[in-house]
């Protein structure tokens, strides 16, 4: 099959792309190499380097290639930071999906849809995926808005796709220069260089972080096999209170050589309790969480330490009111 991949260079894409590649499926994948870098690319990748914004260069990809099957994954997933960043929030999550699915409609090719569990927001938890969705913030509405688009496309125009809801995956490949997001990326980078771990509020918030090998087989399943029009969450069933993790990856941490300290600072505006019911996962698209977390974390420490020394990124505010301390 020839599969396109948006956001092939980050976490996700990087992964999923080599598991597909390995089954002998043919790749072609874009990413404008904002979030992810374009050396994790595998080569046996058809890379194209540009914004899903870019309409034109997007039609000429889908124009090239025979594709198959869409996996749009290109988005900015900074949730914390998605209210001091609205319209490029927007921008680059709603309306550069919206391109992608236009295509999809055009060519008549199903799309899988990253969406997130952001879209559940404070609701009674483990979420299912008959709840009605009430985001928290504009990274959630985004992923809302962009499964609701393509709920529209399917009904006028009989587009085929799926809807996932991933939540803190984590796993080799994931971008630990990124100060806004991905919190065991976060403190894997700080343990490296000599800085506390730093929790927001009093880490007793509770995330269910998932390998990203356990997702591979669902992702692929929701493509191709007989399952179309269905949401489904995906990810780990244990849920841990952050505090615990962190001292995890402190452990890791002493474990290669790098001592560190955890600092409590600010709590953030963000939903306290945050996990999943997989049930339906489970019986139709063949999820089985391995997540052994300190394995991966393990893993993503043993990874990083071999990485080159990075800038981190410092994003453009629109609004700095109410801006936590730490990101000022
Ligand atoms: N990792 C998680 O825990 C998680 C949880 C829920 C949902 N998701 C969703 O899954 C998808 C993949 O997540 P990930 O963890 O691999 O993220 P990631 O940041 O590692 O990868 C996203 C990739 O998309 C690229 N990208 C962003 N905007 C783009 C644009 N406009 N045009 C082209 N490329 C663009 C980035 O450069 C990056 O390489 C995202 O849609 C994310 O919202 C991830």
């Amino acid at each position: 099959m020839n599969i396109l991949i948006t956001g092939v260079a980050g976490l996700i894409g990087n992964n999923f792309s080599r598991y597909l590649l390995n089954k002998g499926h043919k790749v072609i994948g874009i990413d404008n190499l904002f979030g992810g870098y374009k050396e994790y690319v595998d080569n046996r990748v058809n890379f194209y380097c540009f914004d899903v914004n870019d309409a034109e260069s997007l039609e000429k990809v889908f124009n090239e290639n025979q594709i198959d099957i869409v996996y749009h994954f290109a988005a900015y997933a900074a949730e914390g930071l998605s209210p001091f960043i609205r319209s490029f929030n927007y921008e680059n999550n709603v309306v550069a999906s919206v391109k992608v699915i236009n295509q999809c409609i055009k060519h008549n090719i199903k799309i899988v849809f990253t969406s997130s569990v952001a879209v559940y927001g404070e609701i009674e938890t483990p979420y299912k995926e008959n709840q009605i969705p009430v985001p928290e913030d504009p990274y959630g509405i985004a992923k809302l808005t962009v499964e609701m688009d393509i709920k529209q496309a399917h009904k006028q125009f009989g587009l085929e796709y799926n809807l996932v809801r991933p939540h803190n995956i984590i796993g080799v490949y994931q971008n630990i220069w990124d100060r806004y997001r991905n919190v065991i990326g976060i403190w894997i980078n700080s343990a490296l260089n000599g800085k506390s771990l730093t929790i927001y509020g009093d880490g007793k918030q509770t995330r269910a972080f998932t390998d990203v090998s356990s997702i591979m087989q669902p992702l692929e399943y929701l493509g191709w096999k007989n399952v179309n029009a269905e949401t489904f969450n995906i990810g780990s069933d244990k849920e841990y209170e952050v505090l615990e993790v962190c001292k995890l990856v402190q452990k890791v941490a002493k474990g290669f050589g790098y001592n560190t300290n955890i600092e409590f600072v600010e709590g953030r505006h963000e939903v306290k309790h945050a996990f999943c019911d997989h049930t339906k996962a489970k019986e139709i698209i063949g999820l089985e969480d391995k997540t052994d977390i300190e394995k991966v974390i393990c893993e993503m420490f043993n990874w990083a330490k071999k990485q080159p020394r990075r800038e981190q990124k410092f994003m453009a505010y629109e609004i700095d009111k109410n801006m936590y301390s730490y990101w000022r």
